[in-house]
């Protein structure tokens, strides 16, 4: 079931999704070289709550961080720890933040330092992926015009489209429904409807789209090869006339 939100549930749903949004802000200024990931993971912690917010990660089916840090060939779900960021990585924190009964869901992937041109291509294509999967998106639109959109771009580019892990609704629960593939077939899929909100996040690889979960922890999404992958996420309202970002 995908829920309608109320004009009183967006407005609600706001703030949460602006924490995200100036929680992200915040990180890439203090994001370097030499820090860890769970240093990383502090700051998300310490900002989101001084935002009187609670970083809905902790806890998730017994997830430890406050937000997912994976770098380079980890492609999601990077749990916070002793890995130290070297210059030349890329960093994706993705986070969550609940305020109001609602919850915003929103992720950057951060160049550290001196990056290679094919990552910081990597980074730039996995950011224009959801632009362009935005693109037209409002009410009547078919759900998978998005993933569509999303796949054509980066494929063109010579990417991988990760397939194990897709976007989602989202409101009072960080995953309701509907799926937000970043594969698909354009023309099919649920119509969007005003007042639906869901998490539009692209995640591509230099490489091919296999992804496998770390056994020990069973969380880490690595890519298969090896091969470094990005991510780029944010919460979007359906309007009466498009689409608004909230985390942006
Ligand atoms: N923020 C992730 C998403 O985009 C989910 C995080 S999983 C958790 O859906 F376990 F870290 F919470
Ligand atoms: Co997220
Ligand atoms: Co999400």
């Amino acid at each position: 079931m995908i829920s309608i939100k109320s004009d009183k549930e967006i407005a609600l749903m706001r703030e949460p999704c602006a924490i995200c949004r100036d929680t992200l802000l915040f990180v890439e200024k203090e994001i370097h070289a030499g820090m860890t990931t769970q240093q990383v993971d502090d700051l998300v912690y310490k900002y989101i709550t001084s935002c009187g917010a609670i970083p809905t990660c902790k806890g998730y089916c017994g997830y430890p961080g406050s937000a997912c840090v994976s770098v380079n060939e980890v492609v999601v779900h990077g749990i916070p720890g002793d890995r130290v960021i070297m210059d030349g990585d890329i960093v994706s924190v993705d986070i969550t933040a609940g305020k109001n009964g609602y919850i915003g869901d929103a992720c950057r992937t951060f160049c550290i330092g001196n990056v290679s041109e094919a990552a910081r291509k990597l980074v730039r294509v996995t950011e224009e992926c959801f632009f362009i999967g935005m693109q037209g998106v409002g009410p009547g639109t078919p759900l998978f015009d998005i993933s569509a959109a999303v796949q054509k771009h980066a494929e063109e580019n010579g990417f991988g489209v990760v397939r194990a892990y897709v976007g989602h609704g989202i409101g009072r629960d960080m995953h309701e429904d509907p799926s937000v593939p970043n594969y698909g077939r354009k023309g099919t899929g649920v119509r969007l409807k005003a007042g639906m909100t869901i998490c539009v996040e692209p995640m591509i690889t230099m490489g091919g789209w296999r992804t496998i979960t770390d056994r020990k922890d069973g969380w880490t999404a690595r890519t298969a090869d090896g091969s470094w992958a990005a991510h780029y996420e944010n919460t979007v309202l359906i309007t009466p006339d498009g689409y608004e970002i909230l985390t942006l």
